[in-house]
């Protein structure tokens, strides 16, 4: 029952589509309807200007802490990151957003941040080392991604390099379209400095 509950409130904490919310609240845009068409941080940056993309990153990031915190409230012995991959689930499939949201990306941070502080902070800094390099968002993404799975795996924490595995695997999946855009070159670039990415 205890173990319902979590699953439920990880999901629905997923579930709360901060891109369409701040869009729609702050500047009457649906954000789906512009850019690339996602629910996520990238495209209210793209969308929406700095101030709009931050607000849904740090939405995003911590709807994912929270999920991953929602057993201790029950003083539940279930594993906070299983509670964490049902609030990416619900990121990426809202249900109050006719489950049609982000990329897996910021939510999946927000659990690490939660569970492996260390793994959080330092794919953030590689995230940012890649996309000074790359100037993709989507590869840096990808392959922040991998990078977690590899920090686990050194780690040797079970959990960790399974769910890493899954949440990487979501990235990777939800970024089709992206990849097809690098592959043939119409992937935007983040232009730092200026509004667009
Ligand atoms: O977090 C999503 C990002 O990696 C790509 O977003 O809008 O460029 O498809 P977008």
């Amino acid at each position: 029952m205890i173990i319902a509950l979590i699953i439920i409130i990880a999901y629905l904490l997923g579930s709360i589509p901060s891109g369409l919310v701040v869009g729609k609240a702050g500047y009457g845009i649906d954000i789906r309807e512009h850019g690339s068409g996602n629910l996520g941080g990238t495209n209210a940056f793209r969308t929406l200007g700095v101030k709009a993309g931050l607000i849904v990153t740090l939405s995003d990031i911590l709807k994912g802490t929270a999920a991953a915190s929602v057993p201790l409230w029950f003083g539940s012995e279930f594993h906070p990151l299983l509670a964490g991959i049902f609030a990416v689930v619900g990121h990426m499939f809202p249900v109050f957003a006719k489950f049609k949201g982000g990329k897996a990306v910021a939510t999946s941070g927000g659990v690490l941040l939660f569970y492996a502080p260390v793994l959080f902070i330092t794919m953030l800094a590689f995230f940012f080392i890649l996309l000074l390099l790359t100037k993709y968002v989507s590869l840096s993404s990808m392959l922040s991604g991998v990078y977690a799975v590899v920090f686990s795996v050194v780690l040797g924490d079970v959990w960790l390099i399974a769910i890493t595995c899954v949440m990487t695997f979501f990235v990777i999946y939800r970024h089709r379209a992206n990849i097809s855009r690098i592959r043939n070159g119409t992937e935007p670039k983040v232009r730092f400095g200026k509004k667009a990415v």
